[in-house]
């Protein structure tokens, strides 16, 4: 049940002005695509990078959400929808607080991420497709989750007994299994530049 009685109460100080201490945008880079697809590893170095341009900078990873604010959650699709929600609402929060805050999930449902991009304005949504074939993630199958699925261990994998939808018209996308990391870092960072966003 929504709680009723509540009134919004506007701060002082606001996005603008941290983004102007920051001396750049925030925004959310919103990294989505199969298990295995290279979400992670991909935020964390152009994370990484970020950081050593001098941003202010965080993210957001699906296994370690789930170990936290996220615990009660599994993978049926109800849950996944609530993941997201959840993870888009607290994203809203970083942007507001003038973080660039990258999110790594696997993020199946069109319809969640496009929640989350209408929870900020047009040009803070970042929707980055990391595209690697099944058969591929399969084939590097880092964490065993894939063998275990097809063996019937896991339910709702997806890919496997769950869909992943994939994203119509991302604002990129990485060619993940054609690409080194670092051609993918370097691709991010110009499309930010080009953007002005930092
Ligand atoms: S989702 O779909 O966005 O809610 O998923 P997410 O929060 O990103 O969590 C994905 C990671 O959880 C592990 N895992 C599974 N993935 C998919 N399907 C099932 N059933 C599942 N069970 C556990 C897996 O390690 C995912 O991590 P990544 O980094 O994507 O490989």
């Amino acid at each position: 049940m929504s709680a009723t009685n509540i009134v919004w109460h506007t701060a002082t100080v606001q996005k603008k002005e941290r983004q102007q201490s920051n001396q750049h945008k925030s925004c959310i880079l919103w990294f989505t695509g199969l298990s295995g697809s290279g979400k992670s590893t991909l935020a964390n170095e152009v994370e990484k990078k970020l950081f050593e341009l001098g941003a202010k900078t965080y993210t957001l990873d699906g296994d370690n959400v789930r170990h936290g604010l996220n615990q009660d959650l599994g993978f049926t699709d109800e849950d996944r929808v609530e993941n997201i929600r959840r993870i888009a609402e607290v994203s809203k929060l970083f942007v507001d607080a003038g973080v660039i805050v990258l999110t790594a999930f696997i993020s199946p449902f069109k319809q969640d991420r496009q929640v989350a991009r209408d929870l900020v304005e047009s040009s803070e949504f970042i929707e980055i497709y990391v595209k690697c074939s099944l058969e591929e993630c399969e084939r590097r199958d880092p964490k065993g989750l894939y063998e275990k699925a097809r063996r019937g261990e896991i339910p709702h994998f997806t890919g496997i007994s769950s869909p992943y939808e994939e994203p119509l018209n991302p604002e990129l996308v990485i060619e993940n299994d054609q690409l080194s990391v670092q051609q993918a870092v370097e691709q991010i960072i110009e499309y930010l530049k080009k953007e002005q966003l930092i």
